[in-house]
């Protein structure tokens, strides 16, 4: 009897963890490369309807006056918003309410001390500020990523103060001495803080502290017979991978949204949106040495992780599990408020025309990190392939 009854648990544990996973059958197949290539991306219907329903875009506010007095000049303490109107300025301080600020208690105040506007003692105000900031310079510096769609406050917290997907250094599991629990985190099936780490692999599990905090090199394939370089060892690829497998969940994509597999490393068997991809790596970077890190003795210590660091951002804080935040639609493009400074105003044409035809020539105000694939990585590749051998080159090779 009881071995019945375990056959029967163990089927129903068995039918719950196929369910969990959801990932059964249809999967639909859509090709984005040429043929023969295997360059396909698996779609499930299932999944799909899911991140539709998350993937829905905030509340947008009617537009706002923008002539009258500037709110700098109204108010005691404006330092981000001083190029907004009176008007402007309220309907930013409305939405950011309503997209930030925590359910049930969707005030004003949990920003702002009651008694007056303008004291700056609240973490939550204090940190406001620095996101004005960082939004802003998302959307005017970060366009050769964020293109014209860019962000709003909603992109990342979605409704909550703190974003669903964000990450910490992760400690560890305490396996530091152990056999096989290295250093760099292995052998540990685990997910990590952040749901979408490293799939069920068993590969190190913080693959943002070293790439998206620090700037380890990611690149591993060697231009050499022997390993020379950065390409020396097994486990500096496990890392690249780790971070790899990181980018395709939070995208949704397989990783031949970005690579042809028989040539990872090649950039003109690449698609465009590999392009694209670099630059999200740059940016992520640079927002949180630039704005999560210098907060951290702002924020309290609950909201900091075991080793006291603030929370961070990957390309799941945005992306939400699928290739564009909302399937690409824009809701930024409402709120020339949080574009940037108004003054010269916005000229739309500044703004590349299309999303993903000419990455390398996106020219806009990211002049700095729009100049550099091309000259960093692209013709380093060129050549790497060249040296190797690649498809275009073997008679050269042969002919030597
Ligand atoms: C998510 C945090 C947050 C929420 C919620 C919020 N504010 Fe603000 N508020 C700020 C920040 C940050 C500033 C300073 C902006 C700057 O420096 O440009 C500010 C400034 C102000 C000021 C200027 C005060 C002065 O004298 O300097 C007013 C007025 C104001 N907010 C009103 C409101 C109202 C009304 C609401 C609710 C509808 C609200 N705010 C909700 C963060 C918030
Ligand atoms: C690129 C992603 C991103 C964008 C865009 C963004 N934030 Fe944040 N925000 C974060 C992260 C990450 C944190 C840290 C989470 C935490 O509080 O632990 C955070 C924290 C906050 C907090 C502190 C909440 C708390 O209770 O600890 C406030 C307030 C906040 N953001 C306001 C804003 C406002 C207002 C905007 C738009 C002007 C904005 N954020 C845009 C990522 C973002
Ligand atoms: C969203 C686009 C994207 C996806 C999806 C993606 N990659 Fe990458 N991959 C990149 C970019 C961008 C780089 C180069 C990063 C850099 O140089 O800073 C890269 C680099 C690599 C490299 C190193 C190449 C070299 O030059 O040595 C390997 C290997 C790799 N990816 C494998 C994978 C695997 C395996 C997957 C799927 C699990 C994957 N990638 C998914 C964008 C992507
Ligand atoms: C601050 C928010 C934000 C973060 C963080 C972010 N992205 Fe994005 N990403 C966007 C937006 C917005 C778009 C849409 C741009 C457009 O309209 O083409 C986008 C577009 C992309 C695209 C182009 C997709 C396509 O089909 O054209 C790729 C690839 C991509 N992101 C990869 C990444 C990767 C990889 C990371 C992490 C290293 C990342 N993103 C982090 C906001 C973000």
């Amino acid at each position: 009897m009881n071995t019945k009854i375990h056959l029967v648990a163990t089927l129903a544990a068995m039918l719950g963890l196929l369910a969990a996973c959801g990932e059964r059958p249809p999967i639909e197949v859509q090709q984005v490369g040429y043929r023969g290539t295997g360059m396909e991306q698996n779609v499930n219907p299932r999944l799909r309807e899911k991140l539709i329903a998350v993937n829905q875009i905030g509340g947008v506010q009617p537009p706002a006056d923008a002539s009258g007095p500037l709110a700098k000049d109204v108010y005691q303490n404006v330092q981000v918003l001083s190029d907004l109107s009176v008007g402007e300025f309220t309907r930013v301080m409305l939405s950011m309410t309503e997209w930030v600020a925590p359910e049930g208690q969707k005030n004003c105040t949990y920003c702002h001390n009651a008694e007056n506007y303008a004291d700056e003692s609240l973490y939550q105000y204090q940190v406001a500020r620095s996101m004005l900031r960082m939004t802003r310079d998302i959307n005017t510096n970060w366009q050769s990523h964020v293109k014209e769609t860019g962000v709003t406050c909603h992109t990342c917290h979605r409704g909550g103060p703190v974003p669903q997907y964000v990450w910490f250094t992760d400690p560890g599991k305490g396996r530091e001495n152990a056999f096989i629990g290295t250093r760099a985190g292995q052998n540990s099936a685990v997910t990590g803080l952040g749901i979408t780490t490293i799939g069920h692999s068993t590969l190190p599990y913080d693959p943002y502290s070293p790439f998206l905090l620090g700037d380890l090199d990611i690149r591993i394939n060697g231009p050499t017979a022997l390993p020379t370089g950065n390409n020396k060892s097994t486990k500096q690829a496990e890392w690249t991978y780790a971070l790899m497998v990181h980018m395709a969940n939070s995208l949704g994509v397989n990783c031949t949204y970005c690579h042809n597999s028989r040539a990872w490393a090649d950039w003109d068997q690449s698609t465009p949106q590999r392009t694209v991809a670099w630059y999200g790596i740059r940016m992520a970077r640079g927002l949180n040495n630039q704005y999560l890190v210098p907060l951290t003795e702002v924020f309290p210590a609950n909201r900091k992780g075991p080793l006291g660091d603030v929370a961070k951002i990957n390309c799941q804080t945005c992306h939400q599990g699928v290739y564009k935040p909302y399937f690409g639609e824009s809701m930024a493009k409402a709120y020339p408020e949080l574009q940037g400074v108004k003054a010269p105003p916005v000229d739309p044409n500044a703004a590349p025309a299309d999303a993903t035809s000419a990455p390398a020539g996106t020219s806009t105000p990211a002049a700095t990190p729009a100049a550099a694939p091309a000259a960093e990585a692209k013709p380093k590749d060129g050549s790497k392939m060249a040296q190797r051998g690649g498809p275009t080159t073997v008679a050269a090779v042969f002919d030597r």
